[in-house]
């Protein structure tokens, strides 16, 4: 029997999403190639040599860089949304990050109604957000590096690799989260389709799910 299914993104979140995440992952490797020596040994064949895997990261750090701002443009009010909802974090939010790891771990476990991101994507949103804001702005410090202060530009190198150590294990935990997890499967199709299935946004976003349902 079909299930009815409910709108969770738009297409341009979804290109900003999906967009952002193939950006991201060549930044990453093209990056340590330059982060290590041992690194660099087993990933710079990947790309033929450290010259090219270093202007790949340039040319990807531009689209990584265009493609947020892009959506920004066509979509300012889901963004705005999405951060008014990140900022909402209340003692369902709480509940929330005290039960989740329970269900993490396989528990069946009652979810105290979420808006449309639970507390956990919240800080997610925060984390994810803020340390790829700092990878771009120590990136283009360091790429135009004669045109800022000497110790800015040395700043930035410590700066650009916690934040990339930062982001990548958020983005780990949440890409196994956002696919492969048992509980939250069904959010995948929502990033990919841009629809959920009704009965797991009410049972994952009942805040949320009550809402777009009235509207
Ligand atoms: C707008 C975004 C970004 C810009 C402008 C940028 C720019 C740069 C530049 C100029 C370098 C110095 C090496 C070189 O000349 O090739 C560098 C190194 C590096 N980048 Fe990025 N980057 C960006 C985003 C990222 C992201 C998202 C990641 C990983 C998640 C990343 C990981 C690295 C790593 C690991 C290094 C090597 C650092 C080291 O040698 O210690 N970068 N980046
Ligand atoms: C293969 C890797 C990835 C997968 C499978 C994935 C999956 C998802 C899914 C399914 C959602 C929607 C969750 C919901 O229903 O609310 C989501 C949201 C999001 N993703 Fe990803 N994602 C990946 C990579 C990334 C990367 C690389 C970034 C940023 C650098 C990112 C940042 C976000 C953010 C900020 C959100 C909204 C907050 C949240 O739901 O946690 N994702 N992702």
């Amino acid at each position: 029997m079909l299930k009815e299914r409910v709108l969770r993104f738009s297409g341009s979140a979804r290109f900003a999403h999906w967009g952002h995440t193939i950006t991201f992952l060549v930044l990453l490797f093209t990056g340590l190639t330059l982060f290590t020596p041992a690194l660099g040994r087993v990933l710079t064949p990947l790309f033929g040599s450290h010259v090219t895997a270093s202007s790949i990261h340039k040319v990807m750090a531009v689209f990584f860089t265009i493609i947020p701002l892009i959506a920004l443009v066509i979509n300012f009010k889901g963004f705005v949304e999405w951060w008014k909802d990140v900022f909402s974090f209340g003692a369902n939010d709480i509940k929330f990050l005290m039960v989740f790891p329970l269900e993490f771990f396989g528990f069946h476990v009652e979810i105290p109604p979420q808006s449309k991101f639970n507390g956990g994507e919240k800080m997610n949103s925060v984390v994810t957000t803020t340390s790829c804001v700092l990878l771009a702005l120590s990136g283009y410090v360091m790429w135009f590096k004669d045109a800022f202060p000497a110790g800015l530009v040395q700043w930035c190198y410590p700066i650009h690799g916690i934040c990339m150590i930062l982001a990548t294990c958020m983005v780990c935990m949440h890409a196994y989260l956002g696919s492969f997890h048992p509980g939250s499967g069904e959010s995948f199709w929502g990033m990919w389709k841009g629809t959920v299935r009704s009965d797991w946004a009410a049972h994952h976003h009942a805040k949320w799910y009550n809402e777009v349902t009235k509207s």
